[in-house]
């Protein structure tokens, strides 16, 4: 019989059409052209009907025998196909290269600045306060015994608001807030956002200050002095000396700018008999201004006056400039990541 010799040599050249095949692709064309719908397998069972009683079940049973042998045969050979692809995948797998690391954050200078300025002051015994950045002229300068017509008021000078609502020009208004809810004795440092019209190389609009405040018994500028001197070797090193300039302030009274020896040059003036850069060859380097509490800003708060104190503020920006020497201002704004990733 044609069928059985047709039926016999199917499985056979199926296996080396499966030997060729070297994709899914390949597998699915081998797969129709045997067993599909029109594929040769059908055609022979097609023929059936032809034979004789005799010959057809013989033909049957030999076409379902072949049949299994050749699905058999495509699930050896896509068993092998997939355990191919399995292993050129891990062979492309190179477990020795460098994972890529997620990109950490750091924290801003300023922010550095701030919490270090800030942990040496709780030291010693202060608590930190804060006040709005949004403030009446009230607080930022009648209280602060600013007259109307200082300079500072002017429109040239201060963001306003409205006619008697402004962006802080100090963090000084949080003294005056702080004594309002506070009796005596008391100890602040105010960290905080600070707003002037003020844009060039220098000076930014919106800056950082932080504002420091002791009020008591018998409080005198020989405990600023002290406190001062302790905050600055806490920053600057142990060897750091102080100095007071007379200067004035319309809220201290006597008042001082400070000066600290400059940490570069040790206060020589010189590196390596290079001017030094810092502190241009001075030796010293103003870094804040303070005085003693002047008794009109007491006198807004209703305090007695038996009471004295000191205050003092600094720029949050010129510390870090002079410890991390940074030499550009604007970069502290410009949210750089390579600028911000350094500290
Ligand atoms: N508020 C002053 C300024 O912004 C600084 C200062 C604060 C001076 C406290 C004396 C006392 O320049």
């Amino acid at each position: 019989m044609d069928q059985i010799t047709a039926l016999e040599s199917l499985a056979t050249e199926l296996q080396e059409g499966l030997n060729q095949a070297s994709s899914f692709d390949d597998l699915e064309t081998l797969r129709i052209a045997y067993l599909g719908r029109k594929g040769r397998l059908a055609a022979i069972m097609l023929t059936l009907p032809s034979l004789s009683s005799e010959e057809r079940p013989l033909v049957g049973q030999k076409a379902n025998q072949v049949k299994e042998r050749c699905n058999a045969l495509f699930e050896k050979k896509r068993e092998e196909l997939v355990s191919l692809r399995e292993q050129s995948a891990l062979a492309r797998f190179d477990a020795s290269l460098p994972g890529r690391t997620p990109g950490l954050g750091s924290l801003h200078p300023d922010t550095l600045v701030i919490e270090e300025i800030c942990a040496i002051f709780e030291k010693l015994g202060f608590s930190i306060a804060q006040g709005p950045e949004v403030e009446i002229d009230h607080y930022n300068f009648e209280a602060l015994n600013i007259p109307p017509d200082h300079p500072a008021r002017d429109m040239q000078d201060t963001l306003y608001i409205k006619d008697t609502i402004l962006l802080r020009t100090h963090t000084s208004p949080v003294q005056v807030r702080t004594m309002e809810r506070t009796k005596p004795p008391l100890a602040v440092v105010v960290p905080g956002k600070v707003y002037r019209r003020d844009s060039d190389i220098t000076h930014t609009p919106m800056f950082h200050q932080i504002e420091g405040l002791m009020v008591g018994d018998g409080i005198t500028m020989a405990h600023l002095r002290g406190i001062l001197t302790a905050f600055v070797r806490g920053v600057f090193g142990a060897k750091t000396r102080v100095r007071f300039r007379q200067s004035f302030f319309p809220f201290t009274e006597p008042s001082a700018e400070v000066d600290i020896s400059c940490f570069l040059c040790g206060g020589k003036g010189e590196v390596n008999g290079e001017p030094c850069r810092v502190c241009k060859s001075t030796g010293w380097v103003e870094i804040l201004g303070c005085g003693m509490v002047d008794p009109a800003v007491f006198a807004s708060v209703n305090y007695p006056d038996t009471v004295s104190g000191f205050a003092f503020g600094l720029g949050v920006e010129r510390i870090a400039m002079l410890k991390y020497g940074i030499g550009d201002l604007r970069l502290f704004f410009e949210n750089d990541v390579r600028f911000l990733g350094q500290f």
